[in-house]
């Protein structure tokens, strides 16, 4: 079974796609972190994100940048997003997601286009959205956590720049397959949120 989590940033879609993975015993890829991966790359080669040929050439960065806590900042969040938009890092990406999505058994996969583009056969396809001021809140008080401190109206502005982006690329643009479930998790905690995606995945599975 493969599942499909997409979603803007901060919906919540990442941590709901390790509980699914979780629950059905599934492997999980963050598809944003190969994202990650190429922004952070760019940045270190001194290339420019919105180069397309300085993207690609990032595309072939080590496995091993794949656990630099770097990664995972609001600024090479931006990075991502911005090398995201070039169709040839779309493509350089492609195979890995695909080839993990295909595996025997299946997996749970969450990012922008997976139900759309990386796996429009996925059984199950969720859409996890949440209004712009609630991800804000999500994400300034995670980066608090994390002694980080970031004033809300500079994080919601960006990710409201970013949203933009993720949806108005020409290349697989951030939207819900025809067929997902669309799952608004705005006004519900972490746990709330599993519980109704839970539901809607056995609802239509029985
Ligand atoms: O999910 P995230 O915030 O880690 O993703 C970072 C950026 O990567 C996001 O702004 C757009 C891009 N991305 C994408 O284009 N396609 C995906 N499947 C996942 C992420």
């Amino acid at each position: 079974m493969i599942i499909a989590v997409d979603g803007p940033t901060a919906s919540g879609k990442g941590t709901i796609a390790v509980q699914l993975a979780r629950h059905f015993g599934l492997p999980h890829l963050d598809t944003g972190l190969l994202y990650r991966a190429v922004g952070r790359q760019v940045w270190l080669n001194g290339g420019d994100p919105d180069n397309e040929t300085d993207a690609l050439a990032a595309c072939a960065f080590d496995d091993a940048l794949l656990d630099d806590p770097e990664l995972r900042t609001e600024a090479n969040g931006g990075l991502a997003s911005r090398v995201s938009v070039h169709p040839a890092v779309r493509e350089a990406l492609l195979e890995r997601q695909r080839a993990f999505a295909n595996q025997p058994g299946g997996a749970v996969l969450d990012g922008r286009d997976i139900g759309t583009v990386i796996a429009p056969e996925a059984e199950v396809k969720l859409f996890i959205t949440a209004s712009v001021q609630e991800r804000a809140r999500r994400r300034w008080l995670e980066m608090t956590g994390r002694e980080i401190e970031i004033p809300l109206a500079e994080i919601e502005a960006d990710i409201v720049k970013r949203d933009a982006r993720d949806i108005n690329r020409k290349d697989a643009p951030l939207k819900a397959a025809p067929d997902a479930m669309v799952i608004d998790t705005t006004s519900f905690d972490k746990d709330q949120a599993f519980e109704l995606v839970l539901e809607a995945v056995e609802q239509a599975f029985g």
